[in-house]
């Protein structure tokens, strides 16, 4: 395969899993690229890219602006909070009005699920979702696998589970659909009231027991409990959560064999890992980051490529 099948990245589930491996062989290039003295190519010199970030963001939307950059692309960044949304303006309408200004590239993050599959219907431009509320968060997904592969020599075969908040979490969904599509066994363990009740029909498997996830796994990807997306309690406490589904270095280090630890940022240090865990040499969390630069880049180029036939 020499080019994606898709002409915008709105989710894994819309993925093949050759395009999967494009952008991996892709981004292990760029990776190489921004280890160099000079971290530039000029590959899109011609292209200018809007990052519209309507909800907050600190590691995807620096990511995204530095992959830009490092690919010589005209960048622009529009947050929300500062913008004329603040004045009634549409989504649409706001879009229009950017894409006016000859943007061919629009990299968006939106609270609401489906918003950049809406935009890709109603504007000229390629679209990467940046993650759209409790929907998906493709690039995460990406970097999360590149991760792995890196650390584990692939991802075909692997153990993954997923601890936490699985229900309000993009990044679970994206990660299972990409993880299943390149032959992983995920499991997921967390609160029941904050596992979907569609999981298995996604090939995934309950484990309620953290020891025994943990047991079982080779990589666990220990996310945030995301406050920000309930409006109700899902769990009586956060002392009972910590107890129950927190990660602490005493547990790591009595598991039988050495397991990967993964989050995709912001930790609540302390909750559902503890300092010491996040900064041990199990930890791969500043190397998830440091390749989403890459696996961004690649993502960029490779739809940035559509755009130029
Ligand atoms: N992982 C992630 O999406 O982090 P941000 O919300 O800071 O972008």
């Amino acid at each position: 395969m020499s080019e994606l099948s898709v002409n915008h990245l709105l989710g894994i589930k819309y993925l093949q899993k050759e395009d999967i491996e494009l952008i991996f062989q892709t981004a292990d290039h760029f990776k190489e690229v921004i280890n160099r003295p000079i971290k530039k190519v000029p590959s899109l010199r011609d292209i200018t890219i809007a990052n519209l970030f309507f909800e907050n963001s600190t590691r995807t939307r620096l990511s995204f602006e530095l992959a830009e950059k490092r690919l010589s692309a005209d960048v622009i960044n529009f947050s929300a909070a500062s913008s004329s949304v603040k004045k009634g303006e549409t989504l649409i309408d706001t879009v229009s009005n950017i894409l006016s200004m000859k943007v061919d590239m629009v990299v968006m993050r939106h609270p609401n699920p489906g918003a950049g599959i809406f935009l890709s219907r109603h504007v000229n431009a390629s679209i990467v979702n940046a993650g759209d509320g409790a929907h998906e968060h493709p690039t995460q997904a990406l970097l999360d696998s590149y991760s792995i592969r890196e650390k584990l020599g692939g991802v075909e075969g692997k153990k993954v589970v997923i601890v936490g908040d699985i229900l309000h979490s993009r990044v679970a969904l994206s990660n299972i659909f990409a993880l299943k599509l390149q032959g992983a066994q995920v499991k997921v363990c967390g609160p029941k009231t904050l596992i979907p009740k569609y999981i298995e029909s996604l090939g995934v498997e309950v484990e309620p027991n953290l020891r025994k996830a943990l047991e079982w796994c080779d990589v666990a990807n220990m996310l945030r409990v995301q406050n920000e997306r309930m409006d109700i309690s899902y769990f009586p406490s956060t002392r009972e959560y910590i107890q129950l589904f927190g990660l602490n270095k005493a547990m790591l280090d009595s598991l039988s064999k050495k397991i990967v630890i993964m989050h995709p940022g912001p930790i609540n240090r302390g909750v559902e890992i503890t300092s010491d865990v996040a900064d041990s040499d199990q930890a791969i969390i500043l190397d998830q980051v440091q390749n989403g630069v890459a696996v961004r880049m690649a993502v960029i180029y490779l739809l940035a490529s559509k755009i130029k036939q």
